[in-house]
């Protein structure tokens, strides 16, 4: 008998579009390692918060990239992030890291040294990458490739009801002006905007539950995997 295939599984879409949620969950229900290529972002901006290097810096900032260590950790409720070995995955949400990541997520510098580690995470398979440019820079022959979107103001509420878990009530309007901000600055940037490759599945969950998304790209994936 074959062996089961080892694939890559890459997830791209806009701020709040459910990837990660779907992620971690497609990587669990198949045992598969989950990276959130956000938060290794989100940790070298909340280093140059705590270094207070000012992020217009390009040159400060990719020095700082070079020296910073990202450490992922598979928890029952989803990765931990260490920040050169401090757990910081609840101070990379703060409104200020997210107010500041887009621009250091801009730099070409910054994204060749997590591109370069997001490759080397992947390199044995058996992985779920989500971000902005898995399909289209990190991982261009991955096995599977969705794109996930769904209108504005269901990612608001989406967003709204994730901070309230987290005791923040948020306006939904204010929600709705920052995410389009957001997917501005993504998607009009020069390096890697955010860009469905040719080859991706587009995948609508402005209608669809949760569980609906994880069964759809575990089917997908388990058709690959089982392929002989
Ligand atoms: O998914 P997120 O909101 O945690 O991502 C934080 C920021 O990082 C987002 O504004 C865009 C950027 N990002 C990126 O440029 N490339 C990726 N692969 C993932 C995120």
């Amino acid at each position: 008998m074959k062996e089961p295939k080892k694939i890559r599984i890459a997830i791209d879409g806009p701020a709040a579009s459910g990837k990660s949620t779907t992620a971690r969950l497609v990587a669990k229900k198949l045992g598969y390692l989950h990276i959130d290529t956000g938060s290794m972002y989100r940790a070298i901006t909340l280093k140059a918060l705590r270094e207070t290097i000012d992020a217009s810096d390009e040159q400060q900032i990719v020095a700082l990239a070079q020296r910073c260590r990202v450490e992922l950790e598979p928890s029952e409720f989803g990765n931990r992030l260490f920040l050169d070995g401090k757990d910081s995955t609840s101070d990379i949400r703060l409104p200020r890291v997210t107010s500041m990541v887009s621009l250091v997520s801009s730099y070409q510098g910054v994204r060749d040294i997590l591109v370069r580690e997001q490759r080397r995470m992947s390199a044995a398979g058996r992985v779920v990458l989500e971000g902005r440019d898995i399909g289209t820079v990190v991982l261009p022959d991955a096995e599977v490739k969705i794109f996930m979107i769904a209108d504005v103001g269901e990612r608001a509420r989406r967003r709204k009801k994730q901070l309230a878990l987290a005791g923040i009530d948020a306006d939904e309007k204010k929600l709705v002006r920052d995410i389009e901000e957001r997917d501005k600055k993504d998607s009009t940037r020069h390096m890697s905007p955010l860009q469905k490759a040719s080859d991706a599945i587009e995948l609508d969950t402005s209608n669809l539950t949760i569980d609906e998304q994880v069964d759809f790209i575990f089917a997908k994936a388990q058709s690959i995997i089982n392929w002989v």
